[in-house]
């Protein structure tokens, strides 16, 4: 009884002295990879902050022009002179895009497009988990407006200029969660249900079927794209639900950093040879289990069509 005891009592400490080695079991995967980027050009939404800003920092630490693609500016301006000083790159620049609003999208791809002759890495990274229910400024449900079909405008006003710079890629930063999801086309807006989880969820798995209907579009032209899982990591992805914040507090310890929650995001990038899985999802740099929704290409192929619809783009 008084070993049990002393054992409950010990219990916290001694998880407290083994948090660094679970942390590191749980985020195996490191992206290994020493591909150095003079001269590359590279965009990463929402890199003010989370798994987005240490993605932007590993990219401008190899040397490449980085893009943050950022909604509030301020923040991203204190982030890149961080980057800069930490990277000694100087070339680490901050421009507006707010993904819940189109005319922000095209606002950012038309400055791009004129000041940037090529675009070699594009990273989906920006995400919300969680809101109460909202709606965009064009009126599409907050999760699926900003995860899914901001970041498909945005691919889709960059595509020819990442033709131009092939090879080149595109990482779509999706989730496990998307093993929850699924596409309601009747519900696509949360108008008839709505629930804040599973909102999220449907929006990661239009990321996945999103990564692989361009793939299979895209086959040929020497631009690749990929989705990737990054593994729990504690950042500020949370801050929209009470209870999520209160969990990921208290599993602080062992759950990733962002530094290591961008390790699969960079070994997308990155990785040479990773062509011949155009298409795939990814998790701690390894290919990765997606649902059963996620591989069905009549699902990739009818989501396409209806976003192209709601976002006014010509279906080809
Ligand atoms: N953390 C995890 O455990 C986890 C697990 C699986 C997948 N992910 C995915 O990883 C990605 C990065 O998330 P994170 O964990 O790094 O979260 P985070 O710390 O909350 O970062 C999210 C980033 O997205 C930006 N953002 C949100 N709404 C935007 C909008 N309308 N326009 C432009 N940018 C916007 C945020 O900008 P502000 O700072 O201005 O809000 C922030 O820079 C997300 O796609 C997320 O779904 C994360």
């Amino acid at each position: 009884m008084i070993g049990v005891l002393l054992l409950l009592f010990l219990l916290p400490f001694l998880l407290y002295i083994a948090a660094p080695q679970i942390r590191k079991m749980l985020s195996s995967g490191v992206c290994t990879s020493t591909v150095q980027l003079p001269g590359k050009v590279a965009v990463v939404t929402g890199a003010n902050t989370g798994i987005g800003k240490e993605t932007a920092k590993e990219l401008a630490q190899r040397g490449a022009r980085v893009y943050l693609a950022c909604r509030d500016v301020q923040k991203g301006e204190l982030v890149a002179r961080e980057i800069q000083i930490m990277t000694g790159n100087q070339q680490v620049l901050v421009r507006k895009l707010d993904l819940a609003d189109t005319k922000s999208i095209r606002a950012f791809a038309k400055g791009f497009l004129a000041e940037e002759k090529h675009l070699h890495i594009l990273i989906n990274n920006a995400g919300v988990m969680m809101c109460p229910y909202s709606k965009t400024a064009d009126g599409f449900e907050m999760h699926i407006g900003v995860n899914h079909l901001g970041h498909f405008l945005l691919t889709h006003l960059l595509l020819e200029k990442l033709k131009e710079s092939a090879p080149s890629r595109v990482v779509n930063v999706s989730s496990l969660a998307h093993h929850l999801g699924r596409i309601h086309f009747h519900n696509l807006q949360g108008e008839k249900f709505y629930h804040a989880g599973l909102a999220y969820c449907h929006s990661k798995l239009a990321n996945i079927l999103f990564t692989q209907e361009l793939a299979r579009r895209l086959k040929g032209s020497g631009v690749t794209t990929y989705s990737v899982h990054p593994g729990t990591v504690n950042s500020e992805l949370v801050r929209h639900s009470y209870l999520m914040r209160w969990i990921w507090w208290l599993f602080s310890f062992f759950i990733k950093t962002s530094q290591q929650g961008a390790q699969t995001s960079l070994y997308c990038a990155l990785t040479e040879g990773l062509e011949v899985l155009n298409g795939n999802h990814f998790s701690d740099c390894h290919v990765a289990w997606v649902s059963a929704q996620a591989r069905n290409e009549t699902v990739a192929r009818r989501l396409w069509d209806v976003s192209c619809d709601l976002l006014g783009i010509p279906v080809d």
